[in-house]
């Protein structure tokens, strides 16, 4: 692919045409890396979110992955924070305000709202998506279903 093409604004049909382009960014390509940093950016690009990355599971703690974004922390333990609830309970976390998110954990001052995706792969998390917004209630159920269908595409990649 050459080139990323999003001719709209409204969500759900954003993520309809994002979804076809990630499907062919990371198809035939086995490098887990190269998928999660061309997801990150083709996210990025799609929707100019704030942040948007990854974080994966090692040795039973999360660890910073493929991002685009400004720098983020580097290490999360189960449970702690947005991205480590959402490993905890296995499903989508959306947060309209961060700050009324008990443990939330703020990378930047400019994060507003988040959503945190898990990725499970045969019953085990190994990894989350993280997407952050610089404006409060950014994300609803347009994007879980958006952001959990994107996820499936990446679990191949896990493999
Ligand atoms: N806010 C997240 C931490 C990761 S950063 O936002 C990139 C959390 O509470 O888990």
């Amino acid at each position: 692919m050459e080139e990323l093409k999003i001719t709209t604004s409204d969500k759900t049909p954003a993520y309809q045409e994002l979804v076809p382009q990630i499907q062919s960014l990371v198809f035939g390509e086995p490098s887990l890396v190269a998928n999660l940093a061309n997801t990150a950016a083709a996210l990025r690009q799609a929707f100019g979110f704030f942040w948007v990355g990854f974080y994966l599971v090692e040795n039973n703690e999360l660890v910073l992955g493929p991002f685009q974004g400004t720098v983020a922390c580097t290490r999360i333990a189960k449970g702690k924070g947005v991205c480590g609830a959402a490993w905890q309970n296995a499903d989508t976390i959306i947060v309209p305000n961060v700050d009324e998110f008990q443990g939330h954990i703020a990378c930047s001052s400019l994060s507003k709202s988040e959503i945190v995706v898990p990725i499970i792969v045969n019953n085990t998390v190994v990894g989350v998506l993280d997407v952050d917004s610089d404006r409060l209630n950014e994300f609803d159920e347009r994007d879980a279903h958006g952001l959990e269908t994107i996820v499936q595409i990446l679990i191949p990649s896990f493999q």
